[in-house]
């Protein structure tokens, strides 16, 4: 199950290994804190231990290749829930309700028949069912065949990028990926992040974010930019809490324009080296 949002959480880095970050996370987190949990953080390998007893421990390490069935699960089911939120966006389009209303209501008026009014209603409902999943189902396949068809070739093949897994109790529940900017090399970009449902409103994905960033950082980048689109809620509720800022609006395609989902896109800026020791930062973000 799910846990509910604004469950309590706090997070605390700690050093680890041979890495000497040390980040600390905001402590106390938000009102009725119940938790504590410790993420221990080295370059290669991060660890994150709850030791709230109700809680499962979660590790975040780097893509093995036997991750691969279930990451792709993972993102594959993480987009494919887009798909209800898609539909009803789509309904709510003003130029829907014209449609929904007006061809059935044309078909009585010239036909007279309820019956060729009702099916053409479902018909259309099912198109626009369709319509809804087109855009996901497209997007995944494209991701498939592209930078996921080999993710240790993308991602870990060559410095500057990286893809994370989370695992909790031997399986994989959370994914990111980070890759330079096709055209900035100087900006580093973030890629389907995701979690499991059932491991959601942990503090997987900031976890996996704060990753991202420090990652960054290390490898002197000046920012991490990263889409999403408008119905993808809980993430953009995510990248903005995280201090990350819009930048622009677009479609992305015509289906997406036809869908009037737009793409929308954010930027962390990260601090100079010096400026953050200036503000007393040391290697936090
Ligand atoms: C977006 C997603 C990765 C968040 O994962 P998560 O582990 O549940 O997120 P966290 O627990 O780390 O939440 C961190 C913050 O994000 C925001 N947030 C996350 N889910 C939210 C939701 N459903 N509603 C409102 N805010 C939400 C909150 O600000 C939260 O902080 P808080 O717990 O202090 O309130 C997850 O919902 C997901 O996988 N979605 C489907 C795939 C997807 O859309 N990925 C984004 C690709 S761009």
């Amino acid at each position: 199950m799910p846990m509910s949002r604004g469950l309590p959480h706090s997070w605390e880095v700690a050093e680890m290994g041979h890495s000497s970050d040390f980040l600390s996370f905001p402590q106390g987190g938000p009102e009725g804190v119940q938790g504590h949990l410790a993420l221990s953080l080295s370059l290669m390998d991060f660890e994150i231990q709850a030791q709230q007893s109700s809680m499962a421990p979660y590790h975040i390490r780097k893509y093995r290749e036997n991750d691969r069935t279930r990451v792709l699960d993972v993102f594959s089911q993480g987009m494919n829930e887009h798909i209800p939120t898609t539909f009803c966006h789509i309904l709510k389009l003003p130029r829907t309700l014209v449609l929904l209303l007006g061809v059935p209501l044309t078909l009585f008026l010239f036909s007279g028949s309820w019956v060729l009014a009702l099916v053409a209603s479902l018909i259309l409902l099912a198109a626009l069912r369709f319509l809804s999943r087109y855009p996901w189902t497209k997007f995944i396949a494209m991701s498939l065949r592209t930078d996921m068809s080999d993710i240790t070739k993308t991602y870990l093949g060559k410095p500057g990028s990286c893809f994370w897994v989370v695992e909790a109790e031997g399986q994989v529940v959370g994914i990111m990926g980070v890759l330079p900017a096709t055209l900035q090399k100087e900006k580093l970009q973030l890629l389907h992040l995701c979690v499991a449902p059932e491991h959601r409103g942990q503090g997987i994905a900031k976890a996996l974010v704060r990753t991202a960033l420090q990652f960054a950082r290390d490898q002197g980048y000046s920012q991490v930019i990263l889409i999403t689109s408008l119905v993808q809620h809980s993430a953009r509720a995510l990248y903005q809490h995280m201090g990350f800022q819009k930048t622009h609006q677009f479609f992305s395609s015509m289906i997406w324009r036809l869908v009037a989902i737009p793409t929308v896109g954010f930027v962390y800026h990260l601090p100079s080296a010096g400026a953050s020791e200036a503000q007393g930062l040391g290697g936090g973000l």
